[in-house]
Protein backbone atom coordinates (compact mmCIF):
# COMPACT_ATOMS: atom_id res chain seq x y z
CA UNK A 1 0.00 0.00 0.00
CA UNK A 2 2.76 2.35 1.24
CA UNK A 3 4.65 1.76 -2.18
CA UNK A 4 1.49 2.34 -4.16
CA UNK A 5 1.32 5.54 -2.53
CA UNK A 6 4.98 6.36 -3.19
CA UNK A 7 4.57 6.33 -6.72
CA UNK A 8 2.00 8.72 -7.59
CA UNK A 9 4.49 11.78 -7.53
CA UNK A 10 6.68 9.63 -9.60
CA UNK A 11 3.93 9.27 -12.18
CA UNK A 12 2.71 12.72 -12.31
CA UNK A 13 6.16 13.68 -12.63
CA UNK A 14 6.88 11.86 -15.35
CA UNK A 15 3.53 12.15 -17.11
CA UNK A 16 4.32 16.26 -16.90
CA UNK A 17 8.21 15.59 -18.10
CA UNK A 18 6.89 13.29 -21.74
CA UNK A 19 4.02 16.26 -21.88
CA UNK A 20 5.87 19.45 -21.89
CA UNK A 21 9.13 17.85 -23.91
CA UNK A 22 6.19 16.41 -26.10
CA UNK A 23 4.88 20.14 -26.94
CA UNK A 24 8.41 21.42 -26.94
CA UNK A 25 9.14 18.84 -29.11
CA UNK A 26 5.60 19.45 -31.44
CA UNK A 27 6.04 23.20 -31.46
CA UNK A 28 9.90 23.01 -32.93
CA UNK A 29 8.63 20.68 -35.75
CA UNK A 30 5.81 22.45 -36.26
CA UNK A 31 8.42 25.55 -36.89
CA UNK A 32 10.57 23.50 -39.06
CA UNK A 33 7.65 23.13 -41.34
CA UNK A 34 6.47 27.11 -41.09
CA UNK A 35 9.90 27.97 -43.05
CA UNK A 36 8.53 26.91 -46.35
CA UNK A 37 5.59 29.18 -47.13
CA UNK A 38 1.55 29.27 -45.93
CA UNK A 39 2.53 26.63 -43.11
CA UNK A 40 1.24 24.25 -40.58
CA UNK A 41 2.46 27.06 -38.09
CA UNK A 42 0.73 30.14 -39.84
CA UNK A 43 -2.79 27.91 -39.21
CA UNK A 44 -2.07 28.02 -35.26
CA UNK A 45 -1.55 31.16 -35.34
CA UNK A 46 -4.33 33.88 -34.52
CA UNK A 47 -6.19 34.26 -37.49
CA UNK A 48 -8.71 37.28 -38.47
CA UNK A 49 -12.30 36.36 -37.86
CA UNK A 50 -14.43 35.03 -40.65
CA UNK A 51 -17.26 37.52 -40.10
CA UNK A 52 -14.86 40.34 -40.81
CA UNK A 53 -13.06 38.98 -44.09
CA UNK A 54 -16.83 38.57 -45.45
CA UNK A 55 -17.31 42.19 -44.97
CA UNK A 56 -13.64 42.50 -46.85
CA UNK A 57 -14.28 43.73 -50.53
CA UNK A 58 -11.46 43.26 -52.85
CA UNK A 59 -9.90 46.17 -54.61
CA UNK A 60 -12.16 48.78 -53.81
CA UNK A 61 -10.09 50.91 -52.14
CA UNK A 62 -7.61 53.28 -53.98
CA UNK A 63 -3.55 52.35 -52.56
CA UNK A 64 -3.27 54.81 -50.17
CA UNK A 65 -0.07 57.19 -50.68
CA UNK A 66 1.42 58.61 -48.08
CA UNK A 67 1.66 62.56 -48.12
CA UNK A 68 5.25 64.11 -48.06
CA UNK A 69 6.42 65.73 -44.45
CA UNK A 70 6.16 69.43 -45.06
CA UNK A 71 9.55 70.49 -44.87
CA UNK A 72 8.95 74.33 -42.64
CA UNK A 73 12.56 75.58 -42.53
CA UNK A 74 12.96 78.67 -44.96
CA UNK A 75 16.71 78.21 -45.63
CA UNK A 76 17.48 76.42 -48.80
CA UNK A 77 20.15 73.80 -47.57
CA UNK A 78 18.40 72.99 -44.27
CA UNK A 79 15.28 70.99 -43.58
CA UNK A 80 12.44 71.40 -40.56
CA UNK A 81 10.05 68.85 -39.75
CA UNK A 82 7.76 67.74 -36.92
CA UNK A 83 6.71 64.18 -36.39
CA UNK A 84 3.83 63.57 -33.90
CA UNK A 85 3.71 59.86 -32.60
CA UNK A 86 -0.03 59.76 -32.04
CA UNK A 87 -3.11 56.77 -31.50
CA UNK A 88 -5.66 56.86 -34.22
CA UNK A 89 -8.43 55.15 -35.53
CA UNK A 90 -7.94 53.41 -38.81
CA UNK A 91 -10.64 51.10 -41.15
CA UNK A 92 -9.08 48.26 -42.19
CA UNK A 93 -12.82 46.65 -43.03
CA UNK A 94 -15.65 48.80 -43.79
CA UNK A 95 -17.34 50.28 -40.72
CA UNK A 96 -15.05 48.22 -38.70
CA UNK A 97 -13.08 50.68 -36.58
CA UNK A 98 -9.46 49.49 -35.44
CA UNK A 99 -7.39 51.19 -32.50
CA UNK A 100 -4.27 52.43 -34.23
CA UNK A 101 -0.97 54.40 -34.02
CA UNK A 102 0.43 56.62 -35.99
CA UNK A 103 2.92 59.68 -36.83
CA UNK A 104 0.82 63.20 -37.97
CA UNK A 105 -2.34 60.45 -38.62
CA UNK A 106 -4.23 57.75 -38.09
CA UNK A 107 -1.46 54.76 -39.22
CA UNK A 108 1.89 54.58 -40.50
CA UNK A 109 3.45 58.08 -41.16
CA UNK A 110 4.20 60.35 -43.44
CA UNK A 111 7.39 60.80 -46.05
CA UNK A 112 10.66 62.44 -45.00
CA UNK A 113 12.29 63.78 -48.02
CA UNK A 114 15.52 65.68 -47.86
CA UNK A 115 18.58 65.87 -49.88
CA UNK A 116 22.73 64.90 -49.64
CA UNK A 117 24.10 67.73 -47.99
CA UNK A 118 20.93 69.09 -46.52
CA UNK A 119 21.10 69.92 -42.32
CA UNK A 120 17.72 67.97 -40.87
CA UNK A 121 16.01 68.97 -37.97
CA UNK A 122 13.38 67.33 -36.61
CA UNK A 123 11.32 67.76 -33.81
CA UNK A 124 9.55 64.08 -32.30
CA UNK A 125 6.17 65.14 -30.00
CA UNK A 126 5.34 62.07 -28.01
CA UNK A 127 1.55 61.88 -27.82
CA UNK A 128 1.09 58.38 -26.87
CA UNK A 129 0.97 56.73 -23.34
CA UNK A 130 4.18 55.32 -23.45
CA UNK A 131 7.84 55.99 -24.01
CA UNK A 132 8.80 55.81 -27.56
CA UNK A 133 11.78 56.62 -30.04
CA UNK A 134 12.16 57.35 -33.50
CA UNK A 135 15.46 55.46 -35.57
CA UNK A 136 16.05 56.35 -38.80
CA UNK A 137 16.66 53.04 -40.25
CA UNK A 138 19.78 52.88 -42.95
CA UNK A 139 20.48 56.59 -42.05
CA UNK A 140 24.40 57.09 -41.26
CA UNK A 141 24.43 59.57 -38.36
CA UNK A 142 26.14 59.59 -35.04
CA UNK A 143 24.65 56.99 -32.02
CA UNK A 144 22.92 59.87 -30.29
CA UNK A 145 21.01 61.03 -33.05
CA UNK A 146 20.28 57.64 -34.56
CA UNK A 147 17.13 56.94 -32.12
CA UNK A 148 17.58 53.70 -30.82
CA UNK A 149 16.88 52.40 -27.11
CA UNK A 150 19.11 54.99 -25.62
CA UNK A 151 16.68 57.85 -26.85
CA UNK A 152 13.54 56.99 -25.24
CA UNK A 153 11.23 59.89 -25.45
CA UNK A 154 8.44 59.86 -22.58
CA UNK A 155 5.01 60.35 -23.09
CA UNK A 156 4.13 64.37 -23.69
CA UNK A 157 7.43 65.19 -23.99
CA UNK A 158 9.74 66.02 -27.49
CA UNK A 159 12.79 64.77 -29.22
CA UNK A 160 14.68 67.00 -31.19
CA UNK A 161 17.47 65.52 -33.05
CA UNK A 162 19.84 66.80 -35.94
CA UNK A 163 22.01 65.84 -38.46
CA UNK A 164 23.78 66.24 -42.00
CA UNK A 165 22.58 63.65 -44.31
CA UNK A 166 25.81 62.21 -46.38
CA UNK A 167 24.92 59.31 -48.04
CA UNK A 168 23.85 58.61 -51.82
CA UNK A 169 19.83 58.25 -52.83
CA UNK A 170 18.08 55.98 -51.18
CA UNK A 171 14.77 54.86 -49.57
CA UNK A 172 15.34 54.26 -45.77
CA UNK A 173 12.58 54.60 -43.15
CA UNK A 174 11.62 54.96 -39.73
CA UNK A 175 10.49 53.14 -36.82
CA UNK A 176 10.11 52.91 -33.23
CA UNK A 177 12.86 51.22 -31.20
CA UNK A 178 11.84 50.79 -27.38
CA UNK A 179 13.31 48.78 -25.68
CA UNK A 180 11.56 45.48 -25.37
CA UNK A 181 8.94 47.22 -27.38
CA UNK A 182 9.55 47.85 -30.69
CA UNK A 183 7.43 44.74 -32.17
CA UNK A 184 4.30 46.14 -30.60
CA UNK A 185 4.64 49.38 -31.23
CA UNK A 186 5.87 48.53 -35.20
CA UNK A 187 2.58 46.56 -34.86
CA UNK A 188 0.50 49.27 -33.65
CA UNK A 189 1.02 51.26 -36.94
CA UNK A 190 4.41 53.23 -36.24
CA UNK A 191 6.59 53.47 -39.32
CA UNK A 192 7.20 55.85 -42.47
CA UNK A 193 9.26 56.06 -45.11
CA UNK A 194 12.72 58.48 -44.92
CA UNK A 195 13.66 59.84 -48.96
CA UNK A 196 17.30 60.45 -50.17
CA UNK A 197 18.04 62.46 -52.98
CA UNK A 198 20.74 63.36 -54.66
CA UNK A 199 22.24 65.29 -58.05
CA UNK A 200 22.62 61.30 -59.27
CA UNK A 201 19.11 60.42 -58.62
CA UNK A 202 17.88 64.03 -59.78
CA UNK A 203 19.65 63.57 -63.25
CA UNK A 204 18.82 59.99 -63.97
CA UNK A 205 16.07 59.61 -66.27
CA UNK A 206 13.89 57.19 -64.39
CA UNK A 207 10.22 57.38 -63.01
CA UNK A 208 10.54 60.11 -59.82
CA UNK A 209 6.93 61.68 -59.91
CA UNK A 210 6.19 61.14 -56.22
CA UNK A 211 2.27 59.18 -56.00
CA UNK A 212 2.24 59.60 -59.90
CA UNK A 213 5.13 57.29 -61.37
CA UNK A 214 7.16 56.74 -57.85
CA UNK A 215 5.09 55.16 -55.37
CA UNK A 216 6.11 53.77 -52.10
CA UNK A 217 4.93 50.19 -51.36
CA UNK A 218 5.13 49.37 -47.25
CA UNK A 219 4.17 45.95 -47.15
CA UNK A 220 3.35 44.50 -43.64
CA UNK A 221 0.87 41.88 -42.36
CA UNK A 222 -1.91 41.99 -39.20
CA UNK A 223 -4.38 39.92 -37.87
CA UNK A 224 -7.95 41.34 -36.77
CA UNK A 225 -10.34 39.69 -34.11
CA UNK A 226 -14.27 39.76 -34.38
CA UNK A 227 -14.28 43.21 -32.79
CA UNK A 228 -11.99 44.76 -35.65
CA UNK A 229 -9.02 44.87 -32.98
CA UNK A 230 -5.65 43.92 -34.16
CA UNK A 231 -4.11 41.80 -30.99
CA UNK A 232 -0.53 41.72 -30.89
CA UNK A 233 -0.29 38.32 -28.44
CA UNK A 234 3.05 37.23 -26.26
CA UNK A 235 2.06 34.34 -26.36
CA UNK A 236 5.00 31.80 -27.22
CA UNK A 237 3.34 29.84 -29.62
CA UNK A 238 2.29 32.69 -31.85
CA UNK A 239 5.22 34.54 -31.13
CA UNK A 240 8.17 31.12 -32.15
CA UNK A 241 9.32 32.77 -35.07
CA UNK A 242 7.78 36.49 -34.48
CA UNK A 243 4.11 37.88 -35.12
CA UNK A 244 2.65 36.91 -38.55
CA UNK A 245 -0.80 38.12 -39.52
CA UNK A 246 -2.80 36.44 -42.19
CA UNK A 247 -3.71 40.11 -43.74
CA UNK A 248 -1.55 40.93 -46.16
CA UNK A 249 -1.79 45.32 -45.99
CA UNK A 250 -0.17 47.79 -48.34
CA UNK A 251 0.23 51.33 -47.15
CA UNK A 252 -2.13 50.26 -44.49
CA UNK A 253 -5.15 48.96 -47.11
CA UNK A 254 -5.81 45.13 -47.65
CA UNK A 255 -5.80 44.14 -50.85
CA UNK A 256 -5.52 47.90 -52.56
CA UNK A 257 -6.06 48.65 -56.56
CA UNK A 258 -3.84 51.18 -58.39
CA UNK A 259 -4.95 52.31 -61.86
CA UNK A 260 -1.34 52.72 -64.38
CA UNK A 261 -1.04 53.95 -67.64
CA UNK A 262 0.63 52.29 -69.78
CA UNK A 263 4.34 53.64 -68.64
CA UNK A 264 7.43 52.61 -66.64
CA UNK A 265 6.69 52.58 -63.09
CA UNK A 266 8.61 52.64 -59.88
CA UNK A 267 7.93 50.81 -56.49
CA UNK A 268 10.03 51.77 -53.62
CA UNK A 269 9.05 48.41 -51.91
CA UNK A 270 9.70 47.96 -48.29
CA UNK A 271 9.24 44.89 -45.79
CA UNK A 272 7.41 46.66 -42.56
CA UNK A 273 6.20 43.72 -41.74
CA UNK A 274 7.27 42.33 -38.11
CA UNK A 275 8.80 39.32 -38.82
CA UNK A 276 7.50 37.91 -42.63
CA UNK A 277 10.05 37.12 -45.29
CA UNK A 278 8.10 38.38 -48.72
CA UNK A 279 8.94 36.64 -52.15
CA UNK A 280 7.57 39.43 -54.46
CA UNK A 281 6.15 39.00 -57.86
CA UNK A 282 4.05 39.60 -60.46
CA UNK A 283 1.24 37.71 -61.17
CA UNK A 284 1.48 36.72 -64.75
CA UNK A 285 4.97 36.08 -63.97
CA UNK A 286 6.41 39.17 -66.08
CA UNK A 287 9.88 40.23 -65.18
CA UNK A 288 10.52 43.74 -63.81
CA UNK A 289 14.22 45.46 -62.33
CA UNK A 290 15.58 46.04 -59.41
CA UNK A 291 17.22 49.47 -59.63
CA UNK A 292 18.14 50.25 -55.51
CA UNK A 293 18.10 48.02 -52.24
CA UNK A 294 18.73 49.49 -49.13
CA UNK A 295 21.53 51.59 -49.17
CA UNK A 296 21.11 53.21 -52.88
CA UNK A 297 20.82 52.82 -56.18
CA UNK A 298 22.63 49.38 -58.06
CA UNK A 299 25.29 49.59 -60.36
CA UNK A 300 23.09 48.65 -63.04
CA UNK A 301 19.14 47.30 -63.00
CA UNK A 302 18.82 43.46 -62.32
CA UNK A 303 15.90 41.93 -64.09
CA UNK A 304 13.99 39.35 -61.91
CA UNK A 305 10.91 37.51 -61.84
CA UNK A 306 10.96 36.98 -57.64
CA UNK A 307 12.33 39.04 -55.65
CA UNK A 308 12.68 38.29 -51.78
CA UNK A 309 12.59 40.80 -49.27
CA UNK A 310 13.01 40.20 -45.37
CA UNK A 311 12.02 42.47 -42.77
CA UNK A 312 13.62 45.84 -42.97
CA UNK A 313 15.23 45.20 -46.18
CA UNK A 314 13.90 47.60 -49.33
CA UNK A 315 13.98 47.68 -52.98
CA UNK A 316 13.26 49.61 -55.72
CA UNK A 317 12.17 48.35 -58.83
CA UNK A 318 10.59 49.55 -62.46
CA UNK A 319 7.87 47.72 -63.90
CA UNK A 320 6.81 48.13 -67.90
CA UNK A 321 3.01 48.29 -67.86
CA UNK A 322 3.48 49.69 -71.86
CA UNK A 323 3.33 45.92 -73.19
CA UNK A 324 -0.05 46.12 -71.51
CA UNK A 325 -3.32 46.34 -73.04
CA UNK A 326 -5.89 48.98 -71.91
CA UNK A 327 -8.35 46.69 -69.42
CA UNK A 328 -5.42 44.50 -68.45
CA UNK A 329 -5.54 43.79 -64.88
CA UNK A 330 -2.63 41.87 -63.31
CA UNK A 331 -1.56 42.23 -59.33
CA UNK A 332 1.43 42.21 -57.35
CA UNK A 333 1.70 39.20 -55.14
CA UNK A 334 3.83 39.13 -51.63
CA UNK A 335 3.89 35.41 -50.89
CA UNK A 336 1.87 34.00 -53.46
CA UNK A 337 -1.09 36.31 -52.66
CA UNK A 338 -2.46 38.99 -54.24
CA UNK A 339 -1.36 42.05 -51.95
CA UNK A 340 -2.33 44.71 -54.59
CA UNK A 341 -4.12 45.15 -58.10
CA UNK A 342 -2.81 47.04 -61.36
CA UNK A 343 -5.48 48.47 -63.60
CA UNK A 344 -4.11 49.26 -67.09
CA UNK A 345 -6.37 52.25 -68.08
CA UNK A 346 -4.80 54.20 -70.52
CA UNK A 347 -2.41 55.46 -72.86
CA UNK A 348 0.81 57.25 -71.28
CA UNK A 349 3.82 59.67 -72.51
CA UNK A 350 6.43 58.13 -71.20
CA UNK A 351 9.95 59.49 -71.42
CA UNK A 352 11.79 57.63 -69.00
CA UNK A 353 14.14 55.05 -69.60
CA UNK A 354 15.34 51.67 -67.68
CA UNK A 355 19.23 52.97 -67.92
CA UNK A 356 21.92 50.42 -68.43
CA UNK A 357 23.82 52.41 -65.77
CA UNK A 358 22.87 53.90 -62.56
CA UNK A 359 25.73 54.56 -60.52
CA UNK A 360 29.23 53.38 -59.27
CA UNK A 361 29.19 51.05 -56.39
CA UNK A 362 33.00 51.11 -55.09
CA UNK A 363 33.54 47.84 -53.67
CA UNK A 364 35.43 47.80 -50.13
CA UNK A 365 38.57 45.57 -50.71
CA UNK A 366 39.09 43.22 -48.03
CA UNK A 367 42.35 44.57 -47.73
CA UNK A 368 41.12 47.80 -46.04
CA UNK A 369 40.07 45.54 -42.97
CA UNK A 370 41.61 46.04 -39.89
CA UNK A 371 39.74 43.11 -38.13
CA UNK A 372 37.38 40.13 -38.94
CA UNK A 373 34.25 39.95 -36.35
CA UNK A 374 32.12 36.79 -35.78
CA UNK A 375 28.14 37.04 -35.08
CA UNK A 376 26.22 33.48 -34.42
CA UNK A 377 22.64 33.59 -34.49
CA UNK A 378 20.68 31.14 -32.68
CA UNK A 379 17.32 30.00 -31.58
CA UNK A 380 13.87 31.08 -31.95
CA UNK A 381 11.35 32.62 -29.76
CA UNK A 382 12.17 33.88 -26.85
CA UNK A 383 15.37 31.59 -27.03
CA UNK A 384 17.05 33.84 -29.50
CA UNK A 385 20.67 35.19 -29.05
CA UNK A 386 23.47 36.40 -30.49
CA UNK A 387 27.14 34.80 -29.83
CA UNK A 388 25.18 33.51 -26.65
CA UNK A 389 24.29 36.27 -25.32
CA UNK A 390 21.18 38.55 -25.22
CA UNK A 391 21.05 42.35 -25.48
CA UNK A 392 22.04 43.88 -22.24
CA UNK A 393 21.85 47.71 -21.83
CA UNK A 394 24.42 48.06 -19.73
CA UNK A 395 26.93 46.28 -21.94
CA UNK A 396 28.86 47.43 -25.08
CA UNK A 397 29.82 44.25 -27.08
CA UNK A 398 31.42 45.59 -29.88
CA UNK A 399 34.39 48.65 -29.43
CA UNK A 400 35.20 50.39 -33.04
CA UNK A 401 37.41 52.72 -33.78
CA UNK A 402 36.42 55.86 -35.88
CA UNK A 403 37.26 55.26 -39.32
CA UNK A 404 38.08 51.39 -39.50
CA UNK A 405 36.75 49.18 -41.90
CA UNK A 406 35.91 45.67 -40.73
CA UNK A 407 34.44 42.26 -41.99
CA UNK A 408 31.75 41.18 -39.93
CA UNK A 409 31.04 36.97 -40.39
CA UNK A 410 27.38 36.11 -39.20
CA UNK A 411 26.98 32.77 -39.42
CA UNK A 412 23.45 30.60 -38.48
CA UNK A 413 24.42 27.10 -37.87
CA UNK A 414 21.37 24.61 -38.29
CA UNK A 415 19.89 22.46 -35.85
CA UNK A 416 17.07 21.42 -33.75
CA UNK A 417 16.76 24.48 -31.53
CA UNK A 418 17.87 26.44 -34.68
CA UNK A 419 16.03 26.41 -38.10
CA UNK A 420 14.90 30.41 -38.95
CA UNK A 421 15.99 33.03 -41.61
CA UNK A 422 17.30 35.96 -39.35
CA UNK A 423 17.43 39.01 -40.81
CA UNK A 424 20.59 40.98 -39.66
CA UNK A 425 20.39 44.71 -39.03
CA UNK A 426 23.14 46.80 -38.36
CA UNK A 427 22.53 50.77 -37.32
CA UNK A 428 24.37 53.74 -38.14
CA UNK A 429 25.91 51.80 -41.48
CA UNK A 430 25.85 50.98 -45.08
CA UNK A 431 27.92 47.54 -45.46
CA UNK A 432 28.84 45.41 -48.59
CA UNK A 433 28.17 41.95 -48.79
CA UNK A 434 31.02 39.98 -49.85
CA UNK A 435 29.65 36.40 -49.70
CA UNK A 436 27.18 33.75 -48.90
CA UNK A 437 28.55 30.45 -48.03
CA UNK A 438 32.07 31.83 -49.54
CA UNK A 439 30.11 32.26 -53.15
CA UNK A 440 29.68 36.06 -54.48
CA UNK A 441 25.87 37.70 -53.83
CA UNK A 442 23.07 37.48 -56.35
CA UNK A 443 23.62 40.49 -58.82
CA UNK A 444 19.96 42.70 -56.80
CA UNK A 445 22.53 42.38 -53.57
CA UNK A 446 25.26 43.75 -54.86
CA UNK A 447 24.96 47.19 -53.77
CA UNK A 448 25.17 49.07 -50.20
CA UNK A 449 22.43 47.30 -47.43
CA UNK A 450 21.76 47.78 -43.94
CA UNK A 451 19.90 44.19 -43.55
CA UNK A 452 20.80 40.96 -44.89
CA UNK A 453 18.84 37.99 -44.62
CA UNK A 454 21.08 35.03 -42.86
CA UNK A 455 20.25 31.82 -43.52
CA UNK A 456 19.85 28.12 -41.85
CA UNK A 457 23.46 26.53 -42.75
CA UNK A 458 24.97 30.53 -44.34
CA UNK A 459 27.81 32.01 -43.29
CA UNK A 460 27.73 35.68 -44.64
CA UNK A 461 30.45 38.14 -44.63
CA UNK A 462 29.83 41.92 -44.95
CA UNK A 463 32.50 44.59 -44.98
CA UNK A 464 32.13 47.81 -43.19
CA UNK A 465 33.34 51.43 -42.67
CA UNK A 466 32.78 52.74 -39.84
CA UNK A 467 31.94 56.68 -40.09
CA UNK A 468 30.33 58.26 -37.56
CA UNK A 469 30.84 57.99 -33.65
CA UNK A 470 28.70 56.48 -30.86
CA UNK A 471 26.83 53.69 -29.28
CA UNK A 472 24.69 51.60 -31.92
CA UNK A 473 22.40 48.26 -31.98
CA UNK A 474 23.01 45.36 -34.60
CA UNK A 475 20.00 43.13 -34.29
CA UNK A 476 17.52 40.44 -35.83
CA UNK A 477 15.48 42.53 -37.50
CA UNK A 478 12.53 40.11 -36.33
CA UNK A 479 11.22 42.21 -34.26
CA UNK A 480 9.93 40.00 -31.60
CA UNK A 481 13.52 38.88 -31.67
CA UNK A 482 14.96 41.75 -30.89
CA UNK A 483 12.40 42.80 -28.51
CA UNK A 484 13.55 38.77 -26.79
CA UNK A 485 16.77 40.59 -26.77
CA UNK A 486 18.42 38.96 -29.89
CA UNK A 487 20.64 42.32 -30.33
CA UNK A 488 23.57 43.85 -29.30
CA UNK A 489 25.54 46.91 -29.09
CA UNK A 490 28.58 48.11 -30.59
CA UNK A 491 30.69 51.72 -29.78
CA UNK A 492 32.49 53.59 -32.03
CA UNK A 493 35.02 56.29 -30.67
CA UNK A 494 38.03 57.93 -32.04
CA UNK A 495 40.58 56.96 -29.28
CU1 LIG B 1 14.90 48.96 -38.47
CU2 LIG B 1 17.26 48.61 -35.21
O1 LIG B 1 16.03 48.79 -36.80
CU1 LIG C 1 18.16 50.45 -38.01
CU1 LIG D 1 15.73 36.32 -35.77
Amino acid sequence: MKKKYNKWPITVVSISIISISSIIFFSLKMNNFSLGHGSMMDSMKSLTSNSLKEKMVENKTRLPIPPLLENKSLNPNTSDFTLNAEKGITSFFPGVKTETYGYNGNFLGPVIRVKKGEKVNIHVNNRLNEATTVHWHGLEVDGEMDGGPHSPIMPGSQWNPSFTVNQPAATLWYHPHQQGKTGEQVYKGLAGLFYIDDNNSEKLNIPKDYGVNDIPLVIQDRAFNSNGNMPYSTNITSMMDGAIGDMIIVNGAIKPYLDVKKIKMRFRIVNGANAKIYPIKLSNGEPFYQIASDGGFLEAPVKLDQLILGPGERAEVLIDFSKHEKGDELSLLGDGVNILNFNVKEDGIDTTEIPTHLTDVNMLPETAASKIRRFQLEGMGNMVSINGKKMNMDRIDEKIKLGDTEIWEITNPKNMMNNMSHPFHIHGVQFEILSRNGKEPPANERGFKDTVVVNPNEKVRIIIKFTHKGIFMYHCHILEHEDQGMMGQFQVTDN
